[in-house]
């Protein structure tokens, strides 16, 4: 029986790879027929991405002309632009009036959904569900594909240690191991088994490599960094996506071993086709070649030569390759080859979404009407936004609140739909979204009474108000002075039995270009809090925030907290789901709160030192600080929940292990509460002794489990040597016997652990 399974299996494979030879050898003859009529102009016109400007403009240029391009065969890809008949229009323009016919590309920041927005990438991966984290981005890409858009430029996987970077909002956080999942999760979202459904599209990971480790926090800023911790700790994730079969790669701002990663031949071509085998095509960023001239690689000839030999195949808006690659060759300083594979890369690309067979094909009026914001799409932005909020603290079991009596409703982000979304929701309309009162009165009709007053500005700082406006008004000014407002949220407060303030950050206080070096709650609401503890009144925040905040004043000082992040389109009605517990909330964070911004950067997975701190106090002499503890406000992996989750000891199938022998490590996890609830269940593993030095400990598994009150379940891992590999200083991702430490807990630093050796 084994026998004929074998030989079953054996000969799928067989079929499967003989279809995709076939296919490869029709795609090579169709590019080869067309490559042999294109003249040395349209092959370079084809390594363009231009935009038109709009919605997408991220840099200070914008391509002009772009009709004539296209018509010249000086486009190969287009972004920035959504909507079938926009799309139609120009893809028109390609077909019809290009000499070649050849189809454009159509690209853009789908990042957390296109029309339905879902919570910003940082939020959505604290719900460590990798279910919904694909679904997600499936949920994008049919929207997007009916829009128009057959690439979105996402995930962007940049494991980020600090939060004053903007760009954290956008990614995972700061681990590599769960970054890595999600980096899957959402490939295999966007593009699906393959584009031949029509809702599927070409994903982009982005931004490769290093962007998030970018100097002091502040974005476009110099990286510098070992080659082992670029392996062990930022590469992970892009890895994953290229594993996972990601189309396109888009090449970072900053530089790597003091070559920018647009110019990289090492990390473009070395380590990303030759050691990982990626096939697809590597974009630049957002003018990142000409960007080169100022980083001091040469002039934009010379930087546009650097990127194509490095292995970028297509330029975004900076049109160094169009307008200086001809000159380079005939100079000799490119190849005709190396622009004739960047050339076939693109027009793969699109025969592969099959814009070949029908350029029109990602244009669905009929599917746009029908999908863009529908209810169902609506109704899944609003389950998973409730499963990206964090609790960080319910004293006293304020939440979940009673669907009656009085609730004092304040903040400047109470009544409010111009924040809800989130940065880099560039397709959303924010008067779409739900506000949070809106979302309460949704969820509890008339059984509460709701007294609702602004209480302050999101900020009084008119040039921070001023640098968040930029996309649309983010943070306006009320007419009544401070005080008055806070007046009136405190007497709001008097009359109620709870007061719910909802207060953070403006979302472009997040995203690009958008770093701040100071991560508390604006001074504006800060004494709005002030006031309303006064009252003492159960005060409830529910935080709205790109990035971990310092905000170690109101964890002492708030009853609860309640992080939301940008919860997306949904926003008020995943709000009042979880205030008034309908649901359960079971986030958890994936990037450490500091307690302050001195101690950024601040991360989990961190080395030990040779003077490493025991315990909180400050002693002399050891690695500390002399004003704030080491510890963070939460560490990662932190998250509460309405109901109480019990570990037992730590269970280890075996204490000495060899080879490649599995070990079981188990817990029982009891749901001790009131509530049925979901657990993240953290497996995370110690290498006390190496030939290098290790993290204290590194995220290795995770598990997220269901409990109805009272239940409980025997939850197990299974760890092979697999888990046990680092990179040594040769560069071999290998393990080395010895004897290592299992974790397994609620958060990274509340875990149960037990001790094995494992020899060779
Ligand atoms: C610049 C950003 O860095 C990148 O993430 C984005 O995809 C491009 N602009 C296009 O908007």
């Amino acid at each position: 029986m084994k026998k004929i399974i074998c030989v079953a299996l054996l000969y799928a494979v067989f079929c499967t790879n003989l279809h995709a030879q076939q296919a490869n050898a029709k795609m090579n003859a169709y590019i080869n027929n067309l490559m042999s009529k294109m003249t040395l102009e349209e092959k370079i016109g084809q390594l363009n991405l231009v935009v038109p400007g709009g919605g997408s403009v991220t840099g200070s240029v914008v391509s002009q002309g772009v009709d004539d391009n296209i018509r010249k065969g000086n486009v190969g890809g287009l972004f920035g632009i959504t909507g079938p008949d926009k799309i139609r229009k120009i893809q028109d323009i390609a077909v019809k009036n290009s000499r070649l016919h050849i189809p454009i590309i159509f690209g853009l920041d789908v990042i957390h959904g296109h029309r339905t927005i879902f919570p910003i990438p940082l939020g959505l991966s604290t719900c460590w569900d990798m279910n919904l984290i694909e679904r997600s981005a499936r949920i994008a890409a049919s929207e997007a594909t009916a829009d128009g858009l057959s690439w979105a430029f996402s995930p962007m996987v940049d494991i980020a240690r600090d939060p004053r970077w903007g760009r954290i909002s956008e990614g995972s956080g700061e681990d590599q191991f769960l970054g890595s999942q999600i980096a899957k999760a959402m490939v295999k979202g966007y593009q699906g088994a393959g584009y031949s459904s029509g809702k599927n599209l070409m994903a982009c990971v982005k931004h490769f490599a290093l962007y998030g480790a970018a100097e002091a926090g502040r974005d476009y800023n110099t990286v510098d960094m070992s080659r082992i911790k670029m392996y062990e700790y930022y590469l992970p994730p892009y890895k994953a996506a290229v594993d996972a079969g990601v189309g396109s790669v888009m090449s970072s701002f900053n530089e790597i071993d003091g070559v920018p990663a647009t110019g990289n031949k090492w990390l473009l071509t070395d380590l990303l086709r030759k050691q990982w085998g990626f096939k697809g095509l590597v974009v630049s960023d957002y003018t990142s070649v000409n960007e080169m001239t100022a980083h001091g690689m040469g002039d934009l000839q010379a930087v546009s030569a650097l990127a194509l030999n490095a292995g970028l195949d297509m330029d975004m808006v900076g049109e160094g390759f169009l307008t200086t690659l001809k000159k380079s060759l005939q100079q000799g300083k490119v190849t005709q080859k190396q622009i004739d594979a960047a050339c076939r890369r693109i027009l793969e690309a699109k025969y592969q979404l099959g814009l070949f067979e029908d350029p029109y094909r990602y244009i669905n009026e009929d599917r746009a009407a029908k999908e863009l914001l529908s209810a169902e799409n609506r109704a899944a932005a609003r389950e998973i936004a409730a499963h990206s909020f964090v609790l960080l603290k319910n004293a006293g079991q304020v939440l979940p609140l009673k669907k009656s009596g009085t609730i004092a409703l304040v903040g400047p982000l109470a009544n409010n739909k111009n924040n809800m979304l989130g940065t880099w929701a560039v397709s959303g309309d924010p008067q779409l979204s739900v506000p949070v009162l809106d979302g309460i009165k949704n969820v509890t009709g008339n059984a509460v009474n709701i007294i609702y007053a602004k209480g302050a500005n999101l900020t009084d700082d008119s040039s921070m108000a001023k640098n968040v406006n930029v996309f649309g008004p983010r943070a306006e000014f009320d007419g009544r002075s401070p005080e008055e407002m806070i007046k009136e949220a405190v007497e709001a407060a008097g009359k109620a039995d709870v007061v719910v303030a909802v207060v953070g950050e403006a979302s472009e206080m997040s995203g690009e270009a958008a770093s701040r070096s100071n991560l508390d709650l604006p001074e504006s609401q800060q004494n709005l809090l002030k006031a309303l503890v006064k009252t003492g009144k159960p005060l409830v925040l529910v935080l709205f925030n790109g990035r971990p905040l310092t905000i170690s004043w109101e964890d002492a000082n708030a009853s609860a907290i309640l992080d939301v992040w940008f919860p997306g389109s949904e926003a008020g009605n995943a709000i009042a789901d979880v205030l008034f517990g309908n649901y359960n909330p079971a986030g958890k964070i994936t990037a450490t709160f500091p307690r302050n911004v001195g101690q950024v950067p601040i991360y989990y997975n961190h080395k030990n030192t040779g003077r490493p701190l025991e315990g909180e106090a400050f002693q002399k002499f050891r690695s500390d600080y002399l004003d704030v503890p080491n510890s963070p406000l939460y560490p990662f992996g932190y998250g509460l929940s309405y109901t109480a989750f019990s570990y037992s000891d730590l269970k280890l199938s075996k204490q000495n292990l060899k080879g490649n022998e599995t070990l079981t490590a188990s817990v029982t996890l009891t749901n001790s509460g009131q509530y049925a609830g979901q657990e993240v269940v953290q497996l995370y593993i110690t290498d006390p002794v190496a030939s290098v030095t290790r993290a204290v400990k590194d995220l290795k598994g995770f598990q997220k489990i269901m409990l109805q009150p009272g239940e409980s379940k025997e939850v197990s891992f299974s760890i092979t040597p697999e888990q046990l590999k680092f990179y040594n200083s040769n560069l071999k991702y290998d393990w080395e016997a010895g004897e290592f430490i299992v974790h397994i807990g609620t958060n990274s630093r509340d875990v149960k652990s037990g001790k094995v050796n494992w020899s060779k």
